[in-house]
Order: C-alpha cells, then sequence, then structure tokens
C-alpha cells in the first residue's frame, strides 16, 4: 500500500497528480482557512506523511496523536511552528523549504524597505483619495534609500541576498549573525558588527533572523533606543522577533522614524490594531515569498522531500 499523506490546506491539482502513484493522499478542501485542529488531529491518526504550512502548530500534543507518523514537509523555510524537540523525541523527520524562496523574499524585504522610506502606501493613498492639490517641495517627502546604511540582522541565505540588493543602491551593509560570514564580507563588503554597533549606525535596521528562544524580542525597547531617531525598523523574518508593544511605543514617540513590517506576533493581525493605524509604519500581510513562481515552488519542493524519504536517498531539505 501506498504511504498515505495529509495536505493541511488546498493545493492545486497539478502539483499532486505526478505524485499520486507513490502517495495516497487527503486534504483539506479550503483554500483560504486553515484546518481546525481538532479536524487535523482527527485526520493524523493514520498518516505516514503531513504536508503543512506555518498556520499549524505541529507541537507534542498533535504528534501523539499522529502514531504512524515519519515526516512532516513544511511549507516555510522557518519552523518555529513546530516543536522541533518533540519531533525529534518521535523520530519524526521534518523538512523546511530553504532556497526557493530565498530571492523572491529578498525581493519583498527591499520592497518593504523602499515602501516604507519613500511612504509609498501613504502616496497611493493620497491619489485615490484625490487629495492632490500642488505640487510641492515636500509633500510626501521620505527618505532616502541609496548610500545609507543597512544593518542585517541574521545573514542568512535571504540576509545575504538583500545585502546584493543593498550593494546594487550603493548602500554599505553591516550585519550581525551567529558565525562571521567570510564569503559576504568579501563579495559586498558586509562588515560584521555586534548587535548594539549595528543598531547604532545602521539607517535600516532589517531583521532575517530565524525565531527561536535566543532571539524572540531582541527587539525591544532597549533595541530602539539605541537606534538613530532617523532609523527605518524592518521585519521580514517572524514577529516574534518583536516585542510589538515596544515598537508601537518607539514609533508613536518618534524614536524611531518608521518601520515596515510583513511579520506579526500574532497572525493574521487585524486591521484595527494600533500598528496598523500608523502613518510612519507599512504593513504587509506575511507575503515575503508571495509570488506565483516561489508558492508553487515551495509546494513541489514539498512534495520532492516526501518522495525522497518514502522512496529516494532521502529527504532533499531536512531541517
Ligand atoms: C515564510 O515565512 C517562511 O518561513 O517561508
Ligand atoms: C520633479 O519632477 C523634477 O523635475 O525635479
Amino acid at each position: 500500500t501506498k504511504p498515505l499523506i495529509y495536505i493541511s490546506r488546498k493545493i492545486p491539482k497539478e502539483i499532486i497528480v505526478p505524485y499520486e502513484t507513490k502517495f495516497e493522499f487527503r486534504m483539506w478542501e479550503k483554500e483560504n482557512e486553515p484546518v481546525p485542529r481538532r479536524v487535523l488531529i482527527q485526520e493524523l491518526k493514520e498518516v505516514d506523511g503531513l504536508l503543512c504550512l506555518l498556520t499549524e502548530k505541529v507541537d507534542k500534543d498533535l504528534l501523539e496523536a499522529a502514531p504512524q507518523l515519519k515526516i512532516i514537509a513544511n511549507m516555510a523555510v522557518g519552523y518555529d511552528n513546530i516543536t522541533i524537540d518533540s519531533a525529534n523525541d518521535r523520530g519524526v523527520v521534518v523538512t523546511n523549504t530553504p532556497d526557493v524562496l530565498t530571492e523572491t523574499t529578498a525581493d519583498l524585504t527591499f520592497t518593504l524597505m523602499l515602501a516604507t522610506a519613500r511612504r509609498i502606501v501613504e502616496a497611493a493613498d493620497y491619489i485615490r483619495s484625490d487629495r492632490w492639490e500642488h505640487w510641492s517641495p515636500y509633500l510626501l517627502a521620505g527618505s532616502d534609500i541609496h548610500h545609507k546604511t543597512i544593518g542585517i540582522v541574521g545573514m542568512g541565505r535571504i540576509g545575504e541576498a538583500v545585502a546584493r540588493r543593498a550593494k546594487g543602491f550603493g548602500m554599505s551593509v553591516l550585519y550581525h549573525n551567529r558565525s562571521r560570514k567570510i564569503e559576504a564580507e568579501k563579495e559586498l563588503q558586509a562588515k560584521y558588527t555586534s548587535f548594539d554597533q549595528l543598531l547604532k549606525e545602521a539607517d535600516f535596521v532589517v531583521s532575517m533572523v530565524p525565531l527561536t528562544d535566543s532571539t524572540r524580542k531582541i527587539f525591544n525597547r532597549e533595541a530602539f533606543g539605541k537606534m538613530k531617531s532617523s532609523a527605518i525598523f524592518i521585519n521580514a523574518s517572524r514577529g516574534g522577533t518583536v516585542d510589538e508593544d515596544d515598537l508601537l511605543e518607539a514609533l508613536q514617540t518618534k524614536e524611531i522614524k518608521a518601520a515596515g513590517l510583513d511579520v506579526y506576533t500574532e497572525e493574521p493581525i487585524r486591521g484595527d490594531h494600533p500598528l496598523m493605524n500608523l502613518t510612519n509604519a507599512v504593513c504587509f500581510p506575511h507575503i515575503g515569498s508571495a509570488s506565483i513562481e516561489t508558492r508553487t515552488a515551495m509546494l513541489q519542493l514539498c512534495l520532492e522531500n516526501l518522495a525522497g524519504y518514502f522512496y529516494g536517498d532521502g529527504p532533499k531539505t531536512p531541517v
């Protein structure tokens, strides 16, 4: 019998079809709504593999409800939605989707930077609401990006791809990371600094770190206090790296100039959240990797991981 795979969201049929000879699939039937946890627990009783999204919290209780489960293919590069220790304890393999989303996510991170610095959302709202009366010297004037200093916290694959874009804008690149990235230092003249030094010197402070116990809320009151008052904070990694109350205060009191956010502590964040109603915050709904090409590639990689595990020489991208 073929291994049984549960897919926790409706995904395009044509992605699954090539794998139907290898696997039996069951799938949650909605595209824009996560599977309720009790349904997921029920479904997991007999499955051998799970293809899930970051909307699924895969913890010890869920794993205990899945006695046959051997592999979890997470459709994301980040895997903080999965309790890795519990998966390890049960011998369940976890895979993620690195590489295929690097350039797309770096594009979005840079978009967020440009949109925030040049007040693009405000500008689009301005004209749409028919408020444009005159060209004026400082109308919607923002901050320059070119030749400024970017400070990248978390110099992984996506961080480096952001640094390459920054280089094209003539920016100076500072970075902070657990380990030095000698190649990036050579290729991009990126300069390694302490976290504090980066906060003090960067015009753009960009969070690209995965969420772990050591990165939780590293962007807090103390960190915002060290940034320049002209600094722009960008978060395209995980909301949990930021203390959102402290960020709100830093933006309201103009301790920092602006923030561009793609991710939040609680997702979905609601439209009436105070952060959503600041003119100096530009907010996107976690769309870092959201190009059609890349989302398709991520799903395909999940299926390749499952096939590699059950039929090949192991999963392609285990965490
Ligand atoms: C998305 O946030 C991802 O981790 O891929
Ligand atoms: C503005 O449009 C300019 O010509 O400087």
